[in-house]
């Protein structure tokens, strides 16, 4: 019921994007002009997040933000290193994220990772903007440092300007091909029906201000009735991360997108077998940047509304799964929010088959995108499980009926020391790959070989 203490929570943006292509650099511009606007101390730095104030990001984007047209508090970043799985970003069964970046290397177009950050968006349905990043790189290229785009582009000379088009439209074809329409942003009417498309630089900070104008304008007009949350009622929120932390043994990464968590909460947490209920022992936050080289690196809070980025601290959080919910009991029974996390959970439970391949994936999001890409592929699944491959996996593909049914692929997980041996003496075939695709495309080759 969310009648009463509605609020409007800060939107989620998630930087998504091939490695290399500029995310973390982005990101960290828009919080170094927040720094040398004199707004450091508005910026909030989350656990994997940076919070940036609707009057900073107004400031960062001048003449093209009018901030009386918004009422939104913000936005909310989250960064997705290369190596990461952002598919992690999975909330009620749909996208965490309520907006995303897709970063592209305006020299390199689409690469693979963007390929499968582009089907993500797609089957997720999440509005996105493209950030045609690094056009400092063109040849000859007059840098203008943090100006609007256009008026950088009038700074250019003819052949810059039309070298930067060329790779542009590369761009925007590359989007067709991939069944959306897109243009540069400025020529777009409608952002529901067309992509846009944002040259800038993260180096130099031509462009930014119109990547954080057109955000913006997306949250405010598409999304204002889901960011209006009880911001009250019990906190929910998405596991991003599972940590050791020193002096407070596993903890999980937290991304909260509903409601509070308090400390000292009852809180439920997807785990490897079964719900994990347990009680909030500390919501930790990283200091500001200044405090970070002093001896503690976090502050332990009271307790953080959505939308956030936390540490939680809590016992037993071993099991915990990277994409797995978090809800907080409050007020209903504990039995209740574990019937409802076991609900959730069974949604992006695996088919599985008495016959067919081990799958291995980092977190439950790139689990459940694995079992689609297999399906799709005609590749029946023995056993999918989250977690690094283990001797267990190894025994468990020994079994399989079938020769070419004899594998293990893994997305984003690492073979654990001690299956290296089980491994070398088993009859199983080990697939690794970070981009989903090329996996599922590894193991097919494979196959095809097998039965020449
Ligand atoms: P991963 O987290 O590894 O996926 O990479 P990332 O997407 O976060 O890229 P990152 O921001 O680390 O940038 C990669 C490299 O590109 C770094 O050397 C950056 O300095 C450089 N770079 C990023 N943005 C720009 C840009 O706008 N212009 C130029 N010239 N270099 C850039
Ligand atoms: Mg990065």
């Amino acid at each position: 019921d969310h009648t009463h203490a509605d609020t409007l929570r800060t939107p989620i943006v998630a930087v998504l994007g091939h490695v290399d292509h500029g995310k973390t650099s982005l990101l960290d511009t828009i919080r170094g002009s927040a720094v040398s606007e004199g707004e450091a101390g508005a910026i909030t730095q989350h656990i994997g997040a940076t919070d940036i104030p609707l009057d900073t990001i107004s400031g960062m984007a001048g003449e093209l933000i009018d901030p009386s047209d918004f009422d939104l508090p913000g936005l909310l970043f989250i960064d997705t290193p290369g190596h990461h799985s952002f598919s992690t970003l999975r909330a009620r069964g749909g996208a965490l994220a309520d907006i995303a970046v897709l970063v592209v290397d305006v020299n390199d177009g689409f690469q693979p990772q963007t390929e499968e950050a582009i089907d993500i968006l797609r089957r997720t349905g999440t509005p996105f903007v493209v950030a045609a990043n690094k056009v400092d790189t063109t040849p000859g290229w007059n840098p203008q440092d943090g100006e609007p785009i256009q008026r950088s582009m009038e700074a250019q000379s003819e052949r810059a300007k039309s070298m930067l088009d060329e790779n542009l439209y590369e761009i925007i074809g590359q989007l067709s091909d991939a069944g959306f329409s897109a243009d540069l942003y400025w020529r777009v009417q409608d952002f529901q029906k067309n992509i846009g498309v944002v040259p800038l630089s993260a180096l130099t900070g031509e462009g930014v201000p119109d990547l954080l104008t057109v955000l913006m304008g997306l949250s405010q007009r598409f999304m204002k009735e889901e960011m209006a949350i009880d911001v009250t009622g019990p906190g929910e929120g998405t596991v991003l991360e599972v940590k050791d932390e020193r002096g407070f043994g596993a903890t999980v990464d937290t991304v909260v997108y509903d409601g509070v968590i308090r400390n000292g909460d009852t809180v439920v947490v997807g785990g490897q077998d079964e719900p994990i209920v347990t009680e909030v022992r500390a919501l930790l936050r990283p200091r500001p940047l200044a405090e970070i080289r002093t001896e503690k690196e976090f502050e332990k809070v009271g307790e953080i509304g959505a939308a956030a980025g936390v540490k939680i601290a809590a016992p037993d959080l071993d099991e915990a799964m990277a994409g797995a919910p978090v809800r907080v009991v409050r007020d209903r029974t504990v039995d209740q929010v574990v019937e409802e996390v076991k609900a959730e959970l069974a949604e992006i439970e695996v088919e599985t088959a008495d016959n067919g391949v081990v799958v291995k994936a980092d977190t439950l999001g790139s689990l459940e995108a694995m079992a689609n890409a297999l399906r799709e592929a005609e590749v029946p699944i023995l056993r999918a499980e989250v977690g690094d491959i283990a001797p267990r996996d190894i025994a468990v593909a020994e079994t399989a009926n079938q020769d070419e049914h004899k594998a293990i692929l893994g997305f984003n997980v690492d073979l654990l020391q001690n299956a290296e041996s089980d491994l070398e003496n088993a009859d199983v075939k080990l697939f690794k790959n970070k981009v989903i695709y090329q996996l599922v495309e590894d193991y097919e080759r494979y196959v095809e070989e097998k039965q020449r």
